[in-house]
C-alpha cells in the first residue's frame, strides 16, 4: 500500500527546489566538484541525470544559482526503494537544513508515494552525511540501518573509504510527520 505524502519542506523564499534539467549539467558538476568527500563525475553524467532521472532528482537554486542537489535512482525492480546517490550543499548554504529539505521534496513526489526505503552509502568518516540521513530517519519515524556493502579495496588505486549501506525503512503509515 502507497504511504502517505511526507512533509516535503517548503521552499524557503531565497530557495526554490526543482527537477534537474540539460541547461543545469555543467552547474551540478561544478557543485560536486567543490563538495569533497563526494566523487565527481563528468558533466556528460549530469546530462544524463537530467534526462533520464529528473523525477528522482532536485536542485536547490537562489539567486546566484545551484546551491543544492541530490541524485538519486529507483533500482531496477525495486520501486520502492529510493537510492540516494549524492547530495551535495555548497558550502555557504550549509547547516540550514537544505539536504534535508531536498531529501523529504523528493520523498514527497508524486511518483515516489510507493518508495518505503531509502537507501545510501555513506563513509564512516562523513559525519555530516551520516547525520543527516540518521534525522531523516527520525522525521521518517523509520528504523536506520547499517550493512557492509563496498569495501575500500574494491576503489583498486583510489584512496577511498568503505561505502557501507544505510537503509532507512520501513517508512511507516501512520509515522509520517
Ligand atoms: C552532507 C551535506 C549534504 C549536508 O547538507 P546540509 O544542508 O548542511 O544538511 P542539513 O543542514 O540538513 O544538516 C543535517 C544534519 O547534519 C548536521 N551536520 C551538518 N554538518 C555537520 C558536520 N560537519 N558534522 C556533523 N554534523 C553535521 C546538522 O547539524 C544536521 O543535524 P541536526 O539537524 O541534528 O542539527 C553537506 O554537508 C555536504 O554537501 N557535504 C559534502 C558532500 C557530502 O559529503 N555529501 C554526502 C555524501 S552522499
Amino acid at each position: 500500500m502507497p504511504r502517505p505524502a511526507v512533509q516535503p519542506g517548503a521552499d524557503s523564499d531565497a530557495i526554490r527546489l526543482r527537477p534537474p534539467r540539460w541547461a543545469d549539467g555543467p552547474a551540478l558538476h561544478a557543485l560536486v566538484s567543490q563538495c569533497p568527500p563526494l566523487d565527481l563525475n563528468s558533466v556528460y553524467l549530469y546530462l544524463l541525470l537530467a534526462e533520464h532521472f529528473p523525477q528522482t532528482c532536485i536542485l536547490a537554486e537562489d539567486e546566484h544559482g545551484i546551491v543544492g542537489m541530490v541524485s538519486a535512482y529507483r533500482p531496477p525492480g525495486r520501486d520502492d526503494v529510493l537510492f540516494v546517490w549524492q547530495v551535495a550543499v555548497q558550502a555557504r548554504a550549509r547547516g540550514q537544513g537544505l539536504g534535508g529539505r531536498m531529501l523529504r521534496r523528493l520523498l514527497a513526489r508524486p511518483p515516489l508515494r510507493a518508495v518505503r526505503w531509502v537507501e545510501t552509502t555513506v563513509g564512516p568518516g562523513n559525519h555530516a552525511s551520516r547525520r543527516l540521513f540518521a534525522r531523516l530517519a527520525d522525521r521518517l519515524a523509520a528504523p536506520l540501518t547499517e550493512s557492509p556493502l563496498f569495501e575500500a579495496a574494491l576503489f583498486g588505486a583510489d584512496a577511498h573509504e568503505a561505502e557501507p549501506l544505510l537503509r532507512i525503512g520501513p517508512i511507516s503509515l501512520s509515522a509520517v510527520n
